[in-house]
């Protein structure tokens, strides 16, 4: 089975082929962040509209390079939210229309369970039952995970979700948007024993996050202590350690709570080598193991989509003719699927 996969739920344009005996045949990724990165993050209105430019021209570069042609494809998943309303109906309009001029099923996909599925790209994909911590621009979740669909909420932001507070204390430091990943290049040159930041409602029980003190943390850090590059680099690193080590203590919470010995990480900021890093060392250290989509596949992307697309076609589902988006959608609504 062969699967177009699209996803356009923001600010990247991605298309993949997943052929479930196969792998995947191709995947090709267009990124807007220049695009918006003069008005500080993004414009919903400039991202659909690029997402119109973009989309059908991927898809048949795409199909290029895998070889194949339209009847080779056997299904086709579209992104239908959570995300920007624009942005997700470009891809399902086309998602939707490529599906009836090509007489296969379509399917829409949640995108926060494309992140939390990426890691089954890998070579050595985690086995269920595992705790999923979803960390991306919009979201930030620890889930319990025992099939698929099979999803309970452990603990949520009540704020800022952890690439947000990355992005906003970026912006702070100067950096242009998306500043989440410059932002840790920074910290690499910062001193760990300058400054240091709080680890906010780690003090009491309970699997919430809240990170959006962080930020003004640093804004006070750069009033008192100025912004040549060295303090800049030295308050990038103390709160990446302190988002990390947040991120470590809630989910070795959520660990002992469950009883799970996996931890899947995924979402934009599992792309984080120090978050990486810090939970290999946790769950070496526990004995269990951790899981994490190659970096490309932590932040959005088609093959993604394509391969949630499929797992859920395999299990009967397609989405009707009309075209239908959710701006925001719980991932626990989703129907549970038996054969992962
Ligand atoms: O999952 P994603 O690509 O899009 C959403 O679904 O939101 O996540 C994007 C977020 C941005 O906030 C970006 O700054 C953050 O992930 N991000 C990172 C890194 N790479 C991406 N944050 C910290 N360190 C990184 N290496
Ligand atoms: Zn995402």
């Amino acid at each position: 089975m062969r699967i177009l996969g699209i996803e356009t739920s923001c600010d990247e344009t991605g298309v993949a082929i997943y052929d479930d005996e196969r792998g995947l045949l191709a995947d090709r990724l267009y990124s807007q962040v220049k695009l918006h990165a003069d008005y500080g993050g993004v414009v919903p209105e400039l991202a659909s509209r690029d997402h119109v430019r973009k989309t059908v021209p991927l898809i048949q570069a795409a199909m290029a390079q895998a070889g194949l042609t339209p009847k080779d494809i056997d299904g086709v998943a579209y992104t239908a939210g959570p995300g920007l309303i624009g942005a997700l109906l470009v891809g399902a309009t086309i998602g939707r229309s490529l599906a009836m001029a090509w007489n296969v099923p379509a399917v829409a996909v949640h995108h926060m369970e494309g992140h939390l599925l990426a890691p089954m790209l890998e070579d050595n994909p985690p086995a269920f039952p595992f705790v999923a911590l979803l960390v991306s621009g919009g979201h930030t979740q620890l889930i319990s995970v025992t099939g698929i669909g099979q999803y309970q909420l452990l603990g949520e932001s009540i704020d800022d979700a952890a690439g947000e507070a990355f992005d906003k204390t970026a912006k702070l430091l100067g950096l242009d948007y998306p500043g989440g990943p410059m932002l840790s290049k920074m910290a690499q040159s910062g001193s760990a024993d300058r400054f240091t930041f709080p680890r906010p409602m780690t003090d009491r029980p309970g699997l919430d996050f809240s990170f959006s003190g962080l930020k003004t943390y640093a804004a006070n850090t750069v009033r008192q202590s100025g912004d040549d590059e060295q303090t800049k680099a030295d308050i990038a690193r103390a709160f990446e350690d302190a988002v990390v080590d947040t991120l470590a203590i809630k989910c070795r919470r959520a660990l002992d709570q469950t009883g799970f010995t996996r931890l899947v990480m995924a979402g934009g900021v599992s792309a984080n080598r120090t978050l990486r890093k810090k939970l290999a060392e946790m769950m070496a250290a526990r004995g269990g193991e951790v899981f994490y989509a190659r970096p490309e596949f932590c932040t959005d992307n088609g093959a993604m989509i394509a391969y949630a697309g499929m797992v859920r076609l395999k299990a009967g589902e397609h989405a009707d003719l009309p075209v239908i988006v959710r701006p925001r959608w719980p991932l626990e609504e989703l129907p549970q699927v038996s054969a992962g």
